[in-house]
């Protein structure tokens, strides 16, 4: 057999987007064939921190068919991270330098993966030296699968998306989640809710971080915010709102980086009246009642 060293191996020459649509794909039409039908439960750091087999599986499929195309890249992916904020930091903080680090949340939305709640996804983030340069979101019940590539816009089914033009709080459709630490966030959950719900339309929590984030990107959604989210749940969507016209920061409003774990992601217009809005609500709280998620982070 001939050996021609200018022809690369097939594998090699897959764009980072075309693994990372493949695998998302992928580990989403398995995972909806789990749906009501996983084996294993086992909760992490409380009630409403749960892992399944399916979980697991998920992640596992994703890393293989990644590693097969880039085995010199580095892998951050949440089921192979031990339960609770401090052991997330610090797996990012191990790899978060890396030349290429891909970031996966098999199934974004655990807890309605198990209640058949359809409302879950795989997220899929490629950094680059810290910076997210891929972002692909796939919702497994609709079919939809969302991508961003810095510089190059961001597509769902195809379609350039754009985030939605709602220019004031009062005309906002948004939304927010509720992390599972053992509800030590819950005070601070609470009177941001008091003080959004009156300004906004409505607001929805569906339990999916980086769906919602998707959504936000697609003008589905005006906003989202949540406190004590873990890279995994946010890289993707970060990069789908961005490159969809939105803003997306931390809660003193700072740029998002991967670092951060309290998030306030909006169509750009509302920013700095939701921020507004979260932050009175933070300075409101009574001695005692405040949380261990510090801002800025
Ligand atoms: C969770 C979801 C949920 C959010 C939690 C996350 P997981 O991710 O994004 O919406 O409120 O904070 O932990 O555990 O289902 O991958």
């Amino acid at each position: 057999m001939v050996s021609d060293s200018r022809i690369e191996p097939i594998v090699g020459r897959k764009s980072f987007a075309a693994v990372a649509i493949n695998s998302a794909s992928k580990a989403g039409e398995w995972i909806k064939t789990k749906l009501g039908g996983f084996t294993s439960l086992n909760i992490k750091s409380s009630p409403g921190d749960l892992v399944t087999e399916v979980d697991k599986g998920a992640e596992t499929m994703i890393r293989n068919l990644i590693m097969t195309h880039f085995p010199d890249h580095s892998f951050l992916g949440e089921e192979g991270v031990e339960p609770g904020p401090e052991a997330s930091s610090a797996a990012l903080r191990d790899v978060m330098d890396a030349e290429y680090l891909w970031i996966v949340d098999p199934i974004d939305g655990t807890t309605n993966f198990v209640h058949g709640f359809p409302f879950f996804c795989v997220s899929i983030a490629l950094a680059c030296k810290g910076e997210v340069i891929l972002g692909v979101v796939y919702d497994p019940s609709r079919d939809e699968l969302f991508i961003a590539e810095k510089g190059k816009g961001a597509y769902v089914h195809g379609k350039r998306m754009r985030v939605s033009p709602d220019a004031v709080l009062r005309e906002s459709l948004v939304a927010t989640g509720f992390p599972p630490y053992g509800g030590a966030a819950l005070p601070l959950n609470m009177r941001q809710l008091l003080a959004v719900v009156p300004k906004v339309r409505n607001v929805r929590s569906n339990g999916s971080a980086a769906l919602h984030l998707a959504y936000v990107a697609a003008g589905r959604l005006s906003a989202f915010w949540e406190v004590g989210l873990n890279a995994w749940d946010m890289a993707a969507g970060y990069l789908l709102i961005q490159e969809s016209g939105g803003r997306v920061t931390d809660m003193k409003g700072e740029p998002y980086h991967l670092g951060v774990r309290n998030v306030v992601a909006t169509n750009g217009h509302i920013h700095d009246e939701l921020l507004q809005v979260l932050q009175s609500a933070e300075s409101e709280g009574e001695p005692g009642t405040g949380t261990p998620f510090k801002h800025g982070e």
